[in-house]
């Protein structure tokens, strides 16, 4: 295992930025809005996530709710700039002009004249090359300001660097303990190539919170499992994507600033990796 954490870790809040590419900054914690229901739920978790200070929101096409997420912006308050907005372009939608087009519609629905970053969400075979030189003309353009990938493991990654004219800015997947070291190759393939790596699923989807480890690192630190498992993510250097849609919880899984995890209880937690996979396993895909 040779991955380490990251020491860049300085942040002190969940708008504080890892540098990517090309001078673009990204908040280290973005709400998620995967499985957040269109409609009012997803436009209040937005509000209550940068009420609470997050300044970057993960969406998707597939996800069907990019125009929550644009509304939720707008009723902020904030301005434009000082949000974050992924989204990913969906399986249907590979090769050059579908990518070009679906990257339209979803900027219209989100109502944005730019996305800040612009992932393809799937290694759908096939049409990986002129769907990355379509991702290349969105950012060459200025219409994204970052580009990278999702779910692309070591091999996936190793075809796009042999291919790709500008690199991914960003590489994203799930991780949390219960998977870390095993995804250690594509950590460090990202890594060595200047790519950014973003933790999806950091809080397994729920599935581990009461884990008996977990739960008595968190009794420590008088906090929740969730906090442990966001803080965990940071300093192994990621981008964390947590997802709610309570108010309250959105609030409490920024709140990792005011503690840190010793070597002991990341060796700890790195040690309980079960190779869980809670969705779909890319590692799978050719
Ligand atoms: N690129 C991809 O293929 C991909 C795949 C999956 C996910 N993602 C991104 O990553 C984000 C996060 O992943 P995820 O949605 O799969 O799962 P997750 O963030 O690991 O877990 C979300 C679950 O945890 C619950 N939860 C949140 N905070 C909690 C807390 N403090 N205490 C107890 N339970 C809590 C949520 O319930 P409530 O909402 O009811 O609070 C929800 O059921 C997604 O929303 C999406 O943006 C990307």
């Amino acid at each position: 295992m040779s991955t380490s954490p990251d020491p860049r870790h300085t942040s002190t809040g969940p708008a504080d930025t890892l540098p990517l590419r090309d001078g673009v900054e990204i908040p280290v914690i973005g709400l998620g809005v995967f499985r957040s229901p269109a409609g009012r739920a997803t436009q209040q978790a937005v509000i209550a996530a940068l009420d609470a200070g997050y300044r970057h929101i993960d969406t998707a096409a597939v996800y069907g709710n990019e125009a929550d997420v644009g509304h939720g912006l707008r009723a902020s308050g904030l301005d434009r700039d000082q949000v974050f907005i992924t989204t990913k372009l969906w399986n249907a939608d590979h090769g050059y002009q579908p990518t070009l087009d679906a990257f339209e519609r979803s900027r219209r629905q989100l109502g944005v004249d730019h996305i800040d970053l612009y992932l393809v969400h799937w290694p759908v075979p096939g049409t990986r090359e002129e769907t990355w030189r379509a991702m290349e003309h969105l950012l060459e353009t200025g219409k994204a300001r970052a580009i990278g990938v999702s779910n692309y493991m070591a091999h996936h990654l190793e075809e796009l660097l042999g291919y790709a004219q500008h690199l991914p800015s960003v590489n994203q997947f799930e991780i949390s303990p219960y998977n870390f070291r095993s995804r250690a190759d594509v950590v460090d393939l990202s890594r060595k190539n200047g790519i950014q790596v973003e933790a999806y699923s950091p809080l397994t989807k729920g599935r581990k919170l009461d884990d008996p480890p977990l739960v008595r690192i968190a009794e420590a630190h008088g906090c929740s499992t969730a906090q442990v498992l966001i803080r965990w993510a940071l300093q192994q250097g990621l981008v964390v994507l947590p997802k709610s849609t309570h108010a309250d919880r959105i609030a409490g899984n920024a709140d990792v600033f005011g503690f840190a995890l010793t070597e002991d209880e990341m060796e700890t937690l790195d040690a309980l990796d079960e190779n869980l996979v809670t969705a779909w396993d890319p590692t799978t895909t050719p």
